[in-house]
């Protein structure tokens, strides 16, 4: 199928050398959910589709690249708590009476969001792996998808059960186009040294990535510290998980020395601002990893700890509190945030075709609507991406050259159902 999106601002790479975003007007050519030109006309193209572009801005999908989306389920029912409190207080315990099923509907309500808020993919951490790929697949939506493991020496059965779960994902959906996966051991404080060597030699083996988190509070590297004398990223880089495949989320409280393991091994961090600020456990040092040369993505967590899986919202959040935090304007500019929201998740995917628009990528698109009061006038767009949307100005999402959204309306998800059984569950399990 052929697509022209003629005559409309767009987010594009300042240049051949350069992938810094910049907005220009100009009409994109897309064949078979490749983008083949932003400049002229292809030979004997012909439009099946054209999208008018006045009015409007194209840019590339958003990438969340951290997020648990059946979590969804479990928004704004345990907020304002400490870090412990929050998570094996109120969210396992909740966690502990979801069904498979359950987390089919939370993770459609989740992709549901990101697709009205202009993500075209995400990176996921959670448990009953086959019922949320099912959701992805119906949706339309790109996703690298994981199963969470846990495990220890004394109880290897665990994580060897968790393990066999994600390898039966895996061969059961492989070769698919929108979907793929990474291995994800939890977090150094739910995964001890042996299990992490475990994961870490099968992620080897087969090639695949990895999924952590690392570093998100205080406690967890005080606990890191008593249990190996080291830090959380220390201990990680000895069992063998930290590779230019790895991607970490959070990296809230770490060192200089971590820094420079996380750099010198190709590590992607993916940052969480708001999510780290809710659940009170510190602001990433962001400018001090950039400046160090470390890849960074950014993701929103689950949504019963950001409330929301928005990521104009989280750029502008990225953009804003590194500023506020380190007295300095230019500690995350509206460019780098820009280009990390985008760019840098497509790195932590591992995808080279995704994340700029240009030819010979994949056409993950999103189309936002510039004729609302907080986008006029369109001085700097760049700018407007990351201090002025909320995300309501997204009218058409593409992933793939697949058209999901379009005018606002789902073209993959029958809300009203999803609403009402995400309801039916919440009553269930007793969260309001
Ligand atoms: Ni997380």
């Amino acid at each position: 199928m052929n697509i022209l999106i003629k005559d409309i601002l767009t987010l594009l790479p300042k240049s051949e050398l350069s992938d810094d975003p910049e907005v220009k007007s100009c009409s994109v050519y897309i064949k078979d959910g490749i983008i083949e030109s932003t400049t002229t006309e292809p030979e004997g193209f012909k439009a099946d589709k054209t999208i008018s572009g006045g009015g409007k801005l194209l840019m590339p999908g958003l990438i969340n690249a951290h997020t648990h989306t059946s979590m969804s389920l479990l928004r704004n029912c345990a907020d304002d708590l400490l870090f412990n409190e929050w998570l094996f207080g109120k969210i396992i315990p909740l966690e502990d009476k979801l069904t498979g099923k359950d987390c089919y509907w939370g993770a459609l309500l989740a992709i549901m969001e990101m697709i009205k808020t202009g993500t075209t993919s995400f990176i996921d951490m959670y448990y009953f792996l086959d019922d949320i790929t099912s959701a992805v697949d119906e949706s339309g939506i790109r996703a690298v998808l994981s199963r969470g493991l846990i495990g220890n020496a004394d109880d290897p059965s665990l994580g060897e059960s968790r393990l066999r779960e994600a390898f039966e994902a895996l061969d059961k959906w492989k070769n698919h186009d929108r979907i793929s996966f990474m291995l994800a051991p939890h977090a150094p404080y739910t995964c001890d040294e042996g299990f992490q060597r475990v994961v870490a030699g099968e992620a080897k083996r087969l090639g695949l990535r990895i999924n952590t988190h690392i570093s998100e509070s205080l406690t967890e590297v005080e606990n890191i510290k008593n249990t190996y004398g080291c830090s959380p990223v220390e201990i990680l880089d000895k069992t063998g998980l930290l590779t230019d495949k790895t991607v970490g989320a959070h990296c809230v409280h770490i060192s200089d020395n971590d820094i420079e393991i996380l750099a010198d091994r190709g590590v992607c961090v993916v940052t969480n601002p708001v999510s780290n600020l809710k659940l009170a456990n510190g602001i990433a040092p962001i400018p001090k990893l950039l400046k160090a040369g470390v890849k960074v993505a950014l993701g929103t967590d689950g949504a019963s700890s950001n409330n929301t899986l928005n990521m104009f919202r989280e750029l502008s959040i990225l953009a804003l509190i590194h500023k506020g935090a380190g007295h300095d304007p230019l500690a995350v500019t509206a460019c780098e945030g820009v280009s990390i929201a985008t760019k840098g998740g497509a790195a932590a995917m591992g995808r080279s075709d995704l994340g700029v628009i240009k030819p010979g990528n994949v056409a993950d698109l999103v189309i936002l609507n510039l004729d609302t009061p907080n986008m006029q006038p369109c001085n700097n767009l760049v700018s407007a991406l990351a201090y002025s949307t909320n995300g309501s100005e997204v009218e058409t999402v593409m992933v793939g050259g697949r058209v999901i959204m379009e005018n606002r309306e789902f073209l993959t998800i029958d809300s009203e159902r999803v609403y009402h059984e995400v309801s039916m569950i919440c009553e269930r399990i007793g969260t309001r």
